[in-house]
């Protein structure tokens, strides 16, 4: 596991249980212009997405830095080439007309963002599209204050383990890669979450790094308080929400 992603995916119980994640994704293909494309799918997870855009036409090979994740993409999908590799390393053989990523690039570390957008400037050909979507600012600051409280309240420091950033601020990062910037939206988007105990759920797969040398208990226990505290916000007609805010970009390398 690199711990630096923040996270040790079981791929079949993310893809049974947060197929959110792709299935809102899909919005983000209609800002892919062109047909038969051949697409790089950054941050492809188990190829949920990769395999949509293959039925769409286009020529697709989809990569992870998760080994499990595309163990189990080559497993459902093995017509579909897919490869392991860190985005923060990336260095891509062939040139793509299209780099696509959904809802990876905010486990990368801040300080590694401008190494990730240059290797994928260097991925694409002359004209090449970056389409992305990501967590944006304030993307699940409710979840992330109340861990902070709860950890306080115990005397631990809560260590923010994403990186949401601003339109601006992402389109600094693309634009010092040399991309033009041709798109931004940032908006708000709570998600429905399965169970009653949905956002616990959620914090267990999602909010890792954090409690990394906590004991188990305790963890748990944290998450507990956090859930409790967060009903009157988060929990509507028996229904938990992540507080998701989504920044959604384009940018052209010309
Ligand atoms: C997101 O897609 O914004 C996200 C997912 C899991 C953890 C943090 C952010």
């Amino acid at each position: 596991m690199n711990t630096d992603m923040n996270i040790d995916w079981d791929a079949r119980n993310y893809a049974e249980h947060f197929s959110f994640v792709p299935k809102y994704g899909r919005d983000l293909f209609e800002l892919l212009i062109g047909d038969k494309l051949k697409i790089l799918d950054l941050g492809c997870g188990g190829g949920m997405l990769t395999k949509e855009l293959c039925d769409r036409g286009h020529d697709v090979t989809g990569t992870d830095l998760s080994e499990s994740q595309i163990e189990y993409a080559k497993k459902c999908f093995p017509e579909i080439n897919f490869f392991v590799s860190d985005a923060v390393t990336l260095n891509c053989n062939q040139k793509f007309d299209a780099v696509f990523s959904n809802a990876v690039l905010h486990w990368i570390d801040e300080r590694n963002q401008p190494l990730v957008a240059k290797n994928v400037f260097n991925c694409l050909k002359k004209g090449g599209q970056f389409v992305l979507e990501m967590g944006g600012i304030g993307n699940n600051a409710l979840i992330h204050g109340e861990l902070e409280r709860q950890f306080a309240a115990r005397g631990l420091e809560y260590r923010m383990p994403f990186f949401f950033p601003s339109v601006g601020q992402y389109a600094s990062v693309l634009e010092g890669a040399g991309f033009r910037v041709v798109y931004a939206l940032l908006f708000d988007r709570p998600t429905p979450l399965e169970g009653e105990n949905g956002l616990k759920e959620w914090m267990d797969t999602f909010v890792k790094a954090p409690f990394y040398g906590i004991d188990a208990a305790v963890a748990d226990q944290i998450k507990m308080n956090a859930q409790a505290a967060l009903k009157d916000r988060l929990l509507h007609d028996g229904v938990w929400y992540a507080d998701y805010v989504r920044l959604r970009m384009k940018a052209l390398k010309n």
